[in-house]
């Protein structure tokens, strides 16, 4: 079994996965609210955090999968990109407890954790595929084959997730956004407020996002309190649509230019019960296959990071324990 590491941002996770990836024994998610009172996370706060809880979320995650240390055959943990503070929190522990079994350590990448997900959620799922990752932090297209994965295209600016953290925040919601803009938006109008979509009709596979919270900016600053409350739910709704517009309208493109079969989407934005609906309807219409993973598998975890864990070079010992995590 593959005990998983997972502390790049502010989520404290540990997971047991079988071998091949394929399958999740448990996933336990320790998510910090530290941070809810400072509208984002804090990396030194969570550092600490992750300090505080680690040892009991993997207890936690070998307990809820009924096995002992003694059945572990490898370490995976995210090693890049990230928190700095927050990754080597993980990485620590998962050299630790892998130097003292003289176990293999396998350094995940977290992007790659996020598209393994997809393995998670269909295990017959096999490349190529497109993929895209919409996260807090992160918002890229890959071309995915056999040999690994290919950046397409990436967010000149904000990630998408920032995005609806940031729009938000100035709609005086609460932290994280994405699910706050969602819950707003349910009796919105979409069509009441117009909102740009960043870099829609050019010729690239790249995203922008900052044209939107600019222009969020300006209609909030246009409106009195009374009106501002009013149109929460339709400035809540227009926005949303704009962001899930972007990224399905470059996630289709990306497909048609690949000539791709399948896409898969994950990250925390992956969660977006819109952007779910939008892409099931496209991707039937065109005859794709669309894998996207449930909820709890797209926003970060470890059981993702043991998926990604056998495409990944193990490190055996005890050459690890110079490994350092990287933030970028
Ligand atoms: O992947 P993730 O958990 O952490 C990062 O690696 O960043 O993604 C967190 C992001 C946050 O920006 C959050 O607002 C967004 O994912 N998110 C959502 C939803 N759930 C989380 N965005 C839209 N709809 C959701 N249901
Ligand atoms: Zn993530």
């Amino acid at each position: 079994m593959i005990l998983a590491i997972e502390t790049s941002c502010d989520d404290t996770c540990a997971a047991v996965v079988e071998p091949d990836g394929r399958r999740a024994l448990s996933n336990v998610v320790h998510t910090q609210t530290e941070h809810a009172r400072y509208g984002g996370v804090v990396p030194e706060v969570a550092s600490r955090a992750h300090l505080e809880r680690m040892d009991g979320v993997i207890a936690k995650a070998l307990a809820d999968a009924g096995i002992g240390l003694d059945s572990v055959t490898g370490v995976a943990v995210t090693v890049r990109p990230g928190l700095i503070g927050a990754l080597l929190v993980g990485v620590s522990a998962a050299k630790g407890l892998a130097y003292a079994r003289r176990l293999p350590l396998i350094p995940v990448d977290h992007l790659e954790g996020h598209v393994a997900a997809a393995y998670l959620a269909e295990p017959d799922l096999v490349p190529p595929f497109v993929a895209l990752i919409a996260s807090g932090g992160h918002t890229a297209l890959y071309s995915v084959d056999a040999d690994g994965m290919r950046l397409l295209g990436e967010t000149l600016d904000d990630a998408a997730g920032e995005a609806l953290d940031k729009g938000a925040r100035m709609l005086g919601l609460g932290f994280p956004g994405g699910p706050e803009i969602s819950k707003a938006a349910e009796h919105g109008d979409p069509t009441r407020h117009e909102f740009p979509v960043g870099l829609k009709n050019r010729d690239t596979l790249d995203f922008s996002f900052s044209g939107l919270k600019t222009s969020l900016l300006y209609k909030l600053k246009a409106l009195d309190e009374r009106q501002a409350r009013e149109e929460l739910p339709h400035l809540a709704a227009a926005y949303e649509r704009a962001v899930v517009e972007a990224l399905s309208r470059k996630l289709l493109r990306a497909a048609e230019s690949r000539e791709a079969r399948t896409v898969v989407v994950a990250g925390g934005v992956a969660a977006n019960g819109l952007l779910r609906r939008t892409l099931k309807v496209e991707c039937v219409r065109r005859g794709l296959r669309l894998v996207v993973p449930p909820p709890e598998l797209c926003t970060d975890n470890a059981a993702m990071i043991g998926a990604a864990a056998p495409l990944s070079d193990a490190v055996p010992f005890p050459g690890y324990l110079s490994l350092n995590a990287r933030s970028v």
